[in-house]
């Protein structure tokens, strides 16, 4: 059987067809469905585009309140878990997070007794994706809680999934203008191509394994900081950058070093990354000092990437102003992944849903090249 041999990490590789989004690097451009991704974040709530998600369109007034009331139901963790969460949550550390959700939300597999894709109904599938998404920012702030010293704060039905984000984690109730922030970098940050953790969950979906399982192993792509790891990196080089009092000669010494500067680049875009030109205008329109210097930080950068790099086009990616943003919310620093992944579990569940559709085992190969059998 002859074989194709694909570019090294399967750069430019088209391996699926979906209807959930698409990126388009050379333009500067996402979509989710047939929407501009940024359009979205500016001008809907969270909840209007996980149902876009879900169901392929915007749901009209009666379709969100029911949305709404299913999926904060769903918040709660189940009570039979009380004494796991806390074992997982201090036997990790604060940066930790991820894996301690990867147990959580494959225990709350096991209470809801979620069967196979491959046996189970869309509707079903569906249900499972609902519960895992909307019960993952509870995980999360549950587990930092526990971390930090204090109780857990029980998720409200009345409060939007971004206020309610805000308000487990600090137990009070977020000023409106922080919460609106949150709820927009979370519409951006929903979904992005095929990019690691996304295409990991569809690798697993493709098994018919269960909704979980998918989420599970994209979750542990995610954790990577090439991937999803990176916020509070970026916000970590501010710190460094502020120390050394130029951005220009930080960002040159770590190119001497052969470091990567964390929140710069992207494998996809060649022009600037339309989710970090929103953070920005967030970003400014939240004011303080540390967005201003942010923004001198990143032209100093994108010159020295571009001196360095002449023939590729460096820019300041999502992470660059999002840890910013969090920053100005209240968000503590070691839950800036794990708010990314707030957003992006609702992304994984509609491409795992539409792996689902497809029955047929994502199964490539691999070229032997180690010593020949003796
Ligand atoms: C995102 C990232 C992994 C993309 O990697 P990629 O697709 O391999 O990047 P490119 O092909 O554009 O890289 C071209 C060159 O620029 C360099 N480069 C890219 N991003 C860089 C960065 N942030 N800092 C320093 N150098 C960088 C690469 O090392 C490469 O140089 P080389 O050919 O000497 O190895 C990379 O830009 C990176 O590591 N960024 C920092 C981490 C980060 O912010 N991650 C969050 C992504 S949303």
């Amino acid at each position: 059987m002859s074989m194709m041999v694909a570019p090294p990490g399967l750069s430019n590789v088209v391996v699926a067809d979906t209807k959930v989004g698409d990126v388009n690097g050379d333009e500067g451009f996402y979509q989710y469905r047939q929407y501009s991704a940024i359009e979205l974040a500016t001008s809907r709530s969270f909840e209007e585009v996980w149902h876009l998600f879900v169901y392929g369109r915007l749901p009209d007034p009666g379709e969100l309140a029911a949305f709404c009331a299913v999926t904060r139901a769903l918040r709660t963790i189940p009570p039979e878990l009380t004494s796991l969460l806390r074992t997982v949550a201090l036997a990790g550390g604060e940066r930790q997070l991820l894996a301690g959700l990867r147990t959580i939300l494959s225990a709350t597999a096991l209470t809801r007794h979620s069967l196979p894709m491959w046996d189970s109904s869309p509707e079903q599938r569906v249900a499972d994706a609902l519960a895992v998404a909307a019960v993952t920012p509870t995980i999360l702030a549950a587990l930092h809680r526990i971390r930090s010293g204090e109780d857990p704060v029980s998720p409200r039905d009345d409060l939007s999934t971004a206020e309610n984000w805000l308000y487990c984690l600090s137990g009070n109730e977020p000023e409106p203008r922080a919460a609106r922030a949150i709820e927009q970098y979370l519409i951006a940050t929903i979904d992005h191509g095929f990019n690691a953790s996304t295409f990991t969950g569809r690798v697993i979906a493709s098994t018919g394994a269960d909704v979980v399982s998918a989420v599970c192993g994209a979750i542990g792509a995610f954790s990577g900081p090439l991937h999803g790891g990176a916020p509070d990196r970026a916000l970590d080089a501010l710190d460094e950058i502020a120390e050394v009092g130029d951005a220009t000669t930080w960002a040159n010494e770590q190119l001497a070093q052969r470091s990567r500067i964390m929140g710069f680049g992207h494998a996809v875009y060649r022009t600037a990354d339309p989710r970090s030109d929103m953070l920005r205008d967030i970003a400014i329109d939240l004011g303080g000092p540390l967005a201003e210097f942010a923004v001198q930080v990143e032209k100093d950068v994108v010159a020295v990437l571009a001196e360095a790099y002449p023939d590729r086009s460096l820019y300041a990616n999502v992470e660059f102003y999002a840890g910013v943003v969090m920053d100005r919310c209240g968000v503590p620093r070691t839950m800036f992944t794990p708010t990314f992944a707030v957003s992006r579990v609702v992304g994984w569940c509609a491409n795992i849903l539409e792996q689902a559709e497809d029955r047929k085992i994502i199964r490539p190969s691999a070229r032997y090249v180690g010593p020949p059998v003796e």
